[in-house]
């Protein structure tokens, strides 16, 4: 381990050089084994990982312009570090063992300190063994309040996960590299939790307007999300706000790694319940409830207004920009034949016994040469074209891009876009966050196999 200056500077004479924030205790976020009541009230409760106690982790909630300062606290069986997902953030914040620190060891500390950018909702999670730590509860939500609050009564953060539990014991599955998971949709789980709770219950009013936070944290799973009692717009999507706020009108996907803001009023009657749908193919599945008690004290408010648009630098001339293709290969039924990996050519059924069952442009794992080189501020086109059966949510850290519609033009900002299997998205993208940041898929278990890449803005 780097030693700080901290520990460097020990005399007196020393002292007088350390910066005044030095002396401020940094607030700790200790990622360590905690128990909860994650299955229904009669299960037992798990065992997980959690930052702060529980899952979802402490969340974090500052103002636009302003820094998250926390000094990460491993007490974890394993090495780690924190991800602050869908931050443009300084790259050696980022979080990414192996690229921009190294993992912090078991019982060792980090300290991350850097600031927001952009308000909107964004959340931290382990980006060591991400597969596995995800999935056993080490992640949290990280709010970025508006400098003006919007015209809404309640603000609920509704962070969204799929825990695969023993259907006696409610322990969770300890299997979490199997090939089977990993060459086919990811891990899906038997339990949908709201804020690591099976359906909890939110109180409201009649009429009121609530924001709802949405959160996909899932490892793998795609959530179709509906409303039942509640009628409302879409604001904004990872975190950053729509030009014009978008009518829900029945289901809409919500990827792992994917946020929804909603604007949403309660439409259901005093006595009813409103509530969150997972929608599925055989129907639709409470994943919590809004008990209606009362009326609000003001009229129902009428369409929302566009949230504050964030400071994102311009999208230039489209058609200039070079196009980059990236295809998405492999897993089951359209096995690799062969991929790199480091500098080796091998074989798919080789791959395969490395655990890898997934290449970008014929590499597995991020390789030693980036994907993209990207002058600072330049402008890129990136291709996701999918070659494989299944869905693959691409996230690109440290940068938003835009979505480019079917007719060319630039839709809404992303930090992750959805693939589905045979089809091709494209995104524009401005490099303008120095450094070396990751570009994955975000079904953890695909980023593990193979599916994961980088890129350099220098
Ligand atoms: Cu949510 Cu590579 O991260
Ligand atoms: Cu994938």
């Amino acid at each position: 381990m780097k030693l700080t200056r901290r520990q460097i500077l020990t005399t007196g004479a020393a002292l007088a050089l350390l910066p005044r924030r030095a002396f401020a205790a940094m607030p700790e976020l200790v990622a360590a084994e905690s128990r909860q009541q994650i299955a229904p009230g009669g299960y037992p409760e798990t065992a997980i990982w959690s930052y702060g106690g529980g899952t979802p982790g402490t969340e974090i909630r500052v103002p636009q312009g302003g820094r998250v300062s926390r000094r990460l606290v491993n007490r974890l069986p394993q090495p780690t570090a924190v991800h602050w997902h869908g931050i443009r953030i300084d790259n050696t914040m980022d979080g990414v063992p192996g690229l921009t620190q190294e993992a912090v060891p078991q019982g060792g500390s980090f300290d991350y300190d850097f600031e927001l950018p952009d308000a909107g909702t964004y959340w931290y999670h382990s980006h060591n063994r991400s597969m596995e730590q995800v999935a056993r509860g080490l992640y949290g939500p990280l709010i970025v309040d508006e400098p003006k609050a919007p015209d809404i009564d309640r603000d609920i953060v509704l962070m969204l996960d799929d825990w695969r539990l023993d259907p006696e014991t409610a322990a969770l599955d300890g299997n979490f590299d199997n090939g089977h998971d990993l060459s086919h949709a990811g891990r899906f789980g038997n339990l949908l939790t709201v804020n690591g709770r099976f359906d909890p219950a939110f109180e409201v009013k009649n009429g009121e307007r609530l924001r709802l936070r949405l959160v996909n944290a899932a490892n793998a799973r795609v959530l179709e999300v509906g409303l039942d009692g509640l009628e409302g717009w879409i604001v904004a999507l990872d975190g950053m706000p729509l030009e014009s706020p978008l009518v829900v009108s029945g289901a809409f996907p919500l990827a792992p790694a994917q946020r929804a803001d909603l604007f949403v009023d309660v439409t259901a009657e005093s006595g009813a319940a409103a509530s969150l749908l997972s929608i599925e193919r055989d129907g639709g599945y409470g994943l919590c409830r809004f008990d209606v008690t009362g009326q609000a004290a003001q009229a129902r408010r009428t369409a929302p207004e566009a949230l504050p648009p964030n400071p994102l630098p311009e999208i230039g001339d489209l058609a200039a920009a070079p196009l980059h293709e990236m295809r998405l290969q492999g897993g089951a039924m359209r096995w690799l034949d062969s991929a790199m990996l480091g500098d080796t050519e091998m074989g798919g059924r080789e791959l395969a016994q490395l655990g890898k069952f997934w290449a970008l442009n014929g590499r597995a794992d991020r390789p030693e040469a980036p994907f993209l080189d990207a002058a600072r501020g330049s402008l890129h086109r990136i291709a996701f074209v999918n070659e494989t059966n299944f869905d693959h949510g691409m996230h690109l850290h440290g940068h938003h891009f835009r979505l480019i519609g079917a007719n060319g033009t630039p839709g809404p900002w992303r930090d992750t876009v959805l693939v589905p299997p045979g089809e091709t998205r494209q995104i524009a993208l401005v490099a303008d966050n120095p450094g070396k940041w990751l570009l994955h898929c975000h079904m953890l278990g695909h980023a593990m196999s193979g599916m994961t890449s980088w890129f350099r803005v220098a």
